[in-house]
């Protein structure tokens, strides 16, 4: 059951590894690439879980390793953290030939793999994504980065890992509502550019997110295809690489709106936000009629929020939500860019969009 997807990058090309039961073979696949001091970064929850048996598993394939466990959570995505990283990893005397392991969820991928980037200028790193978000999304392409008290993801780099692996077995622990918030971003490859994929989520998804072992690996392996053919062509986010953006502009506001709480994750702001660029896109003529709520009746089926009504009590008073919407930093040259689409699997990126059109359909949802 145990995919392997190529992502093309040149000399930076690498592997994503996916299926079940691939924790305890990480030493297997990581060994080819370590030459040095192996340190694996990761945060409390995932280390109580997995910790252990990694490091047994490396030391037991003759490996060198150390760990560097950090607190769990998005404040860890810190400019504070990062520096007790770097000194950590410093300690574990990393050289140029070590490697990172980054196992956990997003916090911890953006976190190590930011450090590893920095680190001796640049040393290697493997992604053992433990969340459904961080297996779809954020372990692939190589974004790393953290936050400031400007705003989210605002320092990093690009720092593409040397390998991927997810594992689906490790998402059994993972809190149904984080489960579904991450099922959102693989709705969104539907959404954004296979029209037969968002089908066949319409048809097993719930299979999916109920942890049914072929249609999770499925359908993490089909959205890491997704991701890994738009990041190959567009590394840097010159053009494409901003589809997988769909839904995010809407959901940023709305994240903002609720103060970046535990109020409204991360995927559930996106399953309301593409059901908004579809409203809009509908609004504006360019999909047609019925597509956002064939889209909102597959996220709901599911038990996603797919309506600003769902914020309630938080006021999402329509002008408000554009003012946050611009402080997005995908804001460029004062411009907003919005991903719209031509109906499902069809997105694409535009700047114009009339303010009215806009306040219309944050208005009426
Ligand atoms: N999460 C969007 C990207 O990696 O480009």
């Amino acid at each position: 059951m145990r995919e392997i997807i190529p992502v093309s990058l040149g000399t930076r090309s690498y592997d994503i590894h996916v299926g079940p039961d691939l924790l305890p073979r990480v030493a297997e696949l990581i060994k080819p690439l370590a030459r040095g001091m192996i340190a694996v970064v990761t945060d409390e929850n995932v280390a109580a879980l997995h910790l252990p048996g990694l490091l047994q598993s490396l030391r037991e394939a003759g490996l060198s390793v150390g760990a560097l466990v950090v607190p769990a959570g998005e404040a860890s995505k810190s400019f504070a953290e990062l520096a007790r990283v770097c000194d950590g990893l410093l300690d574990l005397e990393l050289d140029r030939s070590s490697l990172v392991i980054a196992l956990g969820g997003g916090v911890i991928g953006d976190l190590a793999g930011f450090a590893a980037g920095i680190l001796k200028r640049g040393i290697a790193v493997v992604q053992v994504p433990t969340t459904l978000l961080a297996q779809v999304d954020s372990s692939v392409g190589g974004k790393t980065g953290i936050n400031t008290r400007h705003g989210k993801n605002l320092v990093g780099l690009f720092h593409q890992p040397r390998l991927v692996i997810a594992d689906i077995s490790s998402l059994q622990s993972l809190p149904a509502r984080q489960m579904r918030a991450g099922y959102a971003e693989i709705v969104k490859y539907g959404a954004l550019g296979d029209a037969r994929f968002f089908a066949w989520l319409e048809q097993h998804g719930s299979e999916a997110l109920a942890g049914d072992r072929a249609a999770l690996s499925h359908a993490v392996a089909q959205s890491c295809r997704m991701k890994a053919a738009i990041v190959g062509r567009d590394e840097r986010e010159s053009g494409e690489r901003a589809l997988l953006n769909l839904g995010h502009t809407f959901g940023h506001a709305l994240e903002a709106a609720c103060g970046f709480s535990d109020r409204l994750l991360h995927g559930e702001a996106v399953a309301i936000g593409m059901v908004l660029a579809f409203r809009l896109s509908e609004r504006l003529a360019l999909a047609p009629a019925g597509s956002a709520d064939r889209l909102a009746r597959h996220l709901a089926a599911v038990g996603l929020p797919t309506q600003l009504s769902a914020l309630a009590p938080i006021r999402t008073d329509a002008e408000e939500l554009v003012r946050l919407m611009s402080h997005d930093k995908k804001v460029s040259a004062g411009a907003l860019t919005f991903v719209l689409a031509r109906g499902i699997g069809e997105a694409f990126t535009t700047q114009s969009v009339p303010h009215a059109e806009l306040l219309a359909v944050l208005s009426t949802d």
